[in-house]
């Protein structure tokens, strides 16, 4: 049966590599809407190629989409109003937590929701789980989907949930060499080719991080049964230990076609012609995290234990504090130094149960970052 999808963040890493598998399989999915920031030209030439109903362009004139036969969508909450025409799925792929609007507006409709916008989780949490409620949101994080899989069936027999993490490029530095560590050294990942904020989070372990507190809400494990373990070569993705003292691990080869084609076709699985993983020669290493050097794991744990305006506050730092990064402004440990001044000044209360009260908190905490990023600056 032909699934009518919509992709939001089409033009980006997670987003053209969904469109690698609509195109792969024409006869299994149709395009029903696509949406980018501001690359008006690729996601022109995306409409045409997908015959997308819908175009949503979220930064610019329709204009910038030529003569597109697509209905266009323009200006702030243009993904927001994608999200909510009616899609068997709705693949959020927009970055940070500019995807919390469209992973609400997607619920709240019925949509179905294949998440890789984590930050939506994060920040939106237990409020974004209420608005799901039997309507599960279908995780494209390769570790979640992972998980998600071994999880199936074995309700009451699990003790504790794994999550695989590679740890960088950086993970082996000692510390003192972090201090020199720019942006194209931190963009140069082992395992995986990204978007440049997840790439960052990575080497920073933010990402991992904000995977505890998503595999937290997407499947109601306490932070305690959450077990991070630093796996270099990204083939376990994740797995479940269980009761009776065995575990089940998933395996794949770093390539995100895999989760995303589960995560647009559950629970049906598709052929997106990845490699196999290979068993002749392959050498599987299994570490503690360092959490001492890489900071902002910890400090993410401590602000989902917190929950409330913390997690929120945690992202939206982490979000000011890596573009402070990319642009030299501050230095690699710093990243971790702005997050934790920041959550040190969190005193806002109350339920995070409304996109207000969430987005007074995120731009509360986006203030305080950029403040403290300039003291840097400045010095
Ligand atoms: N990349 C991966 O392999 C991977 C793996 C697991 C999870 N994820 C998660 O997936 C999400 C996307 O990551 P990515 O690496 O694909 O990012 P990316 O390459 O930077 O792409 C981001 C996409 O979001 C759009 N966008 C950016 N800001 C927006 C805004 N304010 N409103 C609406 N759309 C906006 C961008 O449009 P423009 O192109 O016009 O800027 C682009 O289409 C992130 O949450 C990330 O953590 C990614």
């Amino acid at each position: 049966m032909t699934r009518r999808v919509t992709i939001l963040g089409s033009t980006g890493s997670i987003g053209r590599q969904a469109l690698d598998v609509v195109r792969a399989h024409p006869d299994l999915f149709e395009i029903v809407g696509l949406s980018a920031s501001s690359n008006a030209n690729l996601l022109q030439q995306q409409a045409t190629e997908f015959h997308s109903d819908y175009v949503a362009l979220e930064n610019g004139e329709s204009s910038a989409l030529g003569d597109t036969k697509a209905e266009v969508i323009t200006g702030p909450g243009s993904a927001r109003n994608l999200a909510e025409v009616p899609a068997d799925i709705v693949l959020n792929g927009i970055v940070g937590f500019a995807g919390l609007a469209a992973t609400v507006a997607a619920l709240k409709a019925g949509n179905r929701l294949a998440l890789a916008n984590k930050e939506s989780l994060v920040a939106g949490g237990d409020w974004v789980n209420t608005l799901a409620g039997d309507n599960h949101i279908i995780p494209v994080d390769s570790e979640h989907s992972a998980i998600y899989q071994c999880l199936e069936g074995r309700e009451g027999e699990v003790s504790e949930i794994l999550l695989t993490a590679s740890g960088g490029p950086f993970y082996e530095f000692e510390a003192e060499r972090l201090d020199a560590a720019g942006p194209e050294d931190a963009l140069k990942h082992p395992t995986w080719e990204m978007g440049r904020k997840i790439t960052i989070d990575s080497a920073t372990m933010m990402n991992k991080g904000l995977e505890v507190i998503e595999a937290h809400h997407l499947f109601g494990v306490s932070y305690d049964d959450v077990k991070v373990v630093i796996h270099r070569q990204s083939v376990v993705h994740g797995g479940v230990l269980l009761t009776d003292g065995s575990a089940i691990l998933h395996a794949a080869l770093p390539d995100m076609r895999i989760p995303i084609a589960w995560g647009m076709s559950y629970p049906e699985r598709v052929d997106v012609g990845a490699k196999r993983v290979g068993f002749g020669d392959a050498s599987w290493t299994f570490q503690e995290p360092r959490s001492d050097v890489f900071r902002c794991l910890p400090l993410a744990v401590e602000a989902g234990r917190a929950g409330g305006a913390h997690p929120i506050a945690l992202n939206a730092a982490n979000e000011v504090a890596v573009q402070a990064f990319l642009d030299r402004r501050i230095n690699f440990p710093r990243i971790a130094g702005v997050i934790e001044d920041v959550l040190e000044r969190v005193t806002q209360e109350g339920n995070m149960d409304s996109m207000e009260a969430i987005e007074a908190v995120d731009r509360w905490s986006r203030g305080e970052a950029e403040r403290l990023t300039a003291e840097v600056a400045a010095r």
